[in-house]
């Protein structure tokens, strides 16, 4: 188990970093049942409770927060999350903390394969809406034609796109490799 002392710093960490890239990209990470993590939760209705107050649009990560071994996270469909079945495991994830981009709109369901914690209620439901994608950071392309006719103007690069889904890359992978360190560290 992460010490209970270490998640809040944790939470906070990647509420920052989530903050950071969510700016730069206009998607969200949600720390999965927030400072509380990803774990049995003390009532059946913990997750759903959690899930409620936000909204999940595509291109939003959830962030797991867990030890290796402790806990998984099993994608699964709404059969499988109903019954805590595994007739129908889309994708599993044994190594925390687990991002999860939520790369389709719908609904999405996942739980905990370990032991009995599903029946426990540590399972998840979203339903992801669809998002119009985020505004370019260059300004419209209209504003550079207006009030000139030249047609050598230079058309804007449409490269300034790239550094941001870099950006947001890096992010994700300091964030993990962070999140890493902080929870070897808990272990030693
Ligand atoms: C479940 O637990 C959470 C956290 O302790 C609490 O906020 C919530 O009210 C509880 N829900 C029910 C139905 O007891
Ligand atoms: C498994 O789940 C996927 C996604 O929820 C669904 O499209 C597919 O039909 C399911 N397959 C079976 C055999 O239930």
């Amino acid at each position: 188990m992460v010490p209970a002392s270490l998640v809040p710093r944790l939470f906070l960490l990647l509420a920052f970093l989530g903050f950071l890239t969510g700016v730069s990209e206009a998607h969200k990470n949600h720390v999965v049942g927030g400072s509380f993590g990803w774990k049995i939760p003390p009532n059946l209705t913990f997750y759903k409770e959690w899930a409620a107050t936000k909204t999940f649009v595509v291109g939003d990560r959830l962030v797991f927060l867990y030890r290796s071994g402790a806990q998984n996270v099993l994608e699964v469909s709404a059969e499988d999350y109903k019954r805590c079945g595994s007739s129908n495991v889309t994708n599993m994830y044994y190594i925390g903390p687990t991002i999860v981009e939520l790369e389709t709109p719908g609904s999405h369901f996942f739980y905990s394969g370990v032991g009995l914690h599903c029946e426990a209620g540590q399972k998840l439901a979203v339903d992801v809406g669809t998002t119009a994608p985020p505004p370019p950071f260059v300004a419209d392309e209209s504003l550079y034609s207006i009030g000139s006719d030249d047609d050598t103007a230079q058309t804007p690069a449409p490269s300034p796109v790239k550094p941001v889904s870099g950006a947001a890359t890096t992010g994700i992978a300091l964030l993990a490799a962070l999140s890493a360190c902080l929870l070897h560290a808990s272990l030693v």
